[in-house]
């Protein structure tokens, strides 16, 4: 039997995944690399640690399923979307890569938005120019860096430059692309227009693919590094959400998943080309040929949580430690000592700003209404609320447009433990749904090059042969009822404070300059 390897190059580390032909995990590594803000509102990322990250997390997948290189049939690749990595003449990276929450683009959207007109914009891309997205960071380089900008050959997108380190070769697929804002979504190809209108040389970007179809093969120099024979087919593989809505079975109209990584996703599968008039949802390809998907996305939702666990949970990490737990166990226990609503206690998480709904680079995360009965469990709670609230504002904009919502997924850390599901049922007011597959958009990566390398015949039935509904959480009326009355407080909220945000933001700025 044939294994089939999914490679995640994910904000906080690159994770190897090994399942069998059956679709069976059997063996997962991580290896954690760090991320640099030179500046406020930067985030930036050094390639070569993705690479190293990657070697080391296939080699001890290997080791830990018993198996060795040349039993793996098939290669998938996915990773954090929207990234900037510019390659030189000599394929040498020229500077960090510039990550999907890296915040320094304004200007340059406003330039793109000027020079082709919103309407134009959106009918070309079928979405806004957004801070996160590639093509503004290609113009910020050009704009700020004219040096790195003339060096600069090829630019690709995270996981696309491992693939250049497996293969030598330059190529990406249809649902990462789609984040660059330079492919024609309902042509699945790059937009000449848009490409003109940017003065974008079509030479520096790859080929695009479909997300199973076989892109690359590993070649003999990786092969020694990376413990994987030459010549074993890379497929497309998928942007982080793509590929993860793929590895929760999110392959067919009606079921829709809210996933929260660092940030935080809903997504929903769609037959034909979807777009939200105002922008503020995404309309991607999906990483199942000939479809699409929108969807809504939340800066900091997991990354909201583990700010507070990196800088204010000093006692619950070495509480966790002695205890050999993961200290978000600790923070979820925390939490459930409080009520819902934590009485009074209200969060914004716009940490690193927001997209949806607001796409505004200068929002600030904000803990309103605190009172001397408010202790740590308060606070915690509070964060989870705010980050579910923010999720619930992509899934009203879904509701507005009717996109059809018969089961919710959740997945990723707000799916792990049964009071933050139970949480997200009553804010989201619907019940929501586990799975038996829990690793995302690495088991994606690996299912499409199953369908790549011919295990199953197409994305749907691969997802069918692997993933099942696991259990539900009910909605809790009483909860419902008060989430539904603090909901419209949180988002007035966002709307009382957006000029304070610009204010504080220019100020902020004011000290770098
Ligand atoms: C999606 C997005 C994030 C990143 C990192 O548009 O920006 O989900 O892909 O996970």
């Amino acid at each position: 039997m044939g294994y089939l390897l999914g490679i995640d190059v994910g904000t906080s580390g690159v994770r190897a995944l090994l399942c069998d032909e059956n679709g069976q995990v059997v063996a997962t590594a991580t290896t954690e690399h760090p991320s640099s803000s030179p500046k406020p509102l930067w985030s930036e990322q050094n390639p070569e640690d993705w690479w190293e990250g990657a070697c080391d997390s296939v080699g001890r997948a290997l080791g830990e399923a018993g198996i060795i290189g040349d039993e793996v049939s098939g290669i998938g690749l996915t990773g954090q979307m929207h990234g900037l990595v510019m390659l030189d003449e000599n394929h040498e990276v020229i500077r960090p890569a510039i990550l999907w929450n890296d915040q320094r683009t304004a200007a340059e959207c406003r330039q793109i938005t000027e020079t082709l007109g919103r309407e134009r914009l959106i009918e070309l891309v079928c979405n806004p120019a957004l801070t996160g997205f590639t093509a503004p960071k290609i113009l910020w380089v050009r704009n700020n860096e004219p040096a790195n900008y003339e060096k600069c050959r090829k630019v690709l997108l995270p996981k696309d430059y491992l693939r250049f380190r497996l293969s030598g070769d330059f190529a990406t697929e249809v649902s990462d692309a789609s984040g660059m804002l330079l492919l024609d979504i309902r042509e699945r190809d790059w937009s000449e227009e848009m490409l003109e209108a940017l003065e974008i040389d079509r030479d520096l970007l790859a080929d695009c693919y479909e997300s199973p179809e076989v892109s690359a093969q590993v070649s003999g120099a990786a092969a020694e590094q990376i413990g994987i024979p030459a010549g074993t087919p890379i497929v497309g593989g998928g942007g982080d959400q793509a590929a993860g809505a793929v590895g929760n079975g999110i392959v067919r109209t009606g079921v829709i998943s809210a996933t929260m990584g660092t940030s935080g996703v809903v997504f929903a599968f769609s037959d034909e080309v979807a777009t939200d008039p105002q922008g503020r949802l995404h309309t991607f390809c999906h990483a199942v040929p000939g479809k699409w998907h929108v969807m809504g996305v939340v800066l900091s939702a997991g990354g909201s949580l583990q700010w507070y666990r990196n800088e204010l949970a000093e006692m619950e990490r070495a509480e966790a430690e002695k205890r050999g737990v993961d200290p978000y166990e600790i923070l979820t226990a925390e939490a459930a000592d409080a009520v819902p609503g934590a009485e009074g206690l209200l969060f914004l998480p716009y940490l690193t700003g927001e997209r949806t709904p607001h796409a505004n680079p200068n929002a600030r995360g904000a803990l309103v209404g605190i009172t001397p009965r408010h202790g740590k469990s308060e606070v915690i709670r509070s964060i989870m609320e705010g980050i579910t609230f923010a999720m619930r504002d992509s899934l009203e904009i879904m509701r507005w447009l009717g996109v059809e919502i018969e089961q919710i997924r959740l997945s990723g850390g707000g799916a792990r433990s049964e009071f933050w599901r139970q949480m997200q049922a009553d804010i989201y007011g619907q019940p929501v749904c586990t799975i038996n597959a829990t690793e995302g958009p690495a088991y994606g990566a690996a299912l499409l090059a199953g369908v790549g390398t011919g295990t199953w015949d197409s994305v749907p039935e691969a997802c069918d042969a692997a993933i099942a509904v696991t259990g539900e959480n009910q909605v809790n009326e009483e909860s419902k009822r008060l989430y539904d009355d603090l909901y419209p407080v949180f988002q007035q909220l966002y709307r009382s404070l957006e000029r304070d945000f610009d204010t504080i933001t220019r100020k902020v700025e004011q000290l770098y300059e």
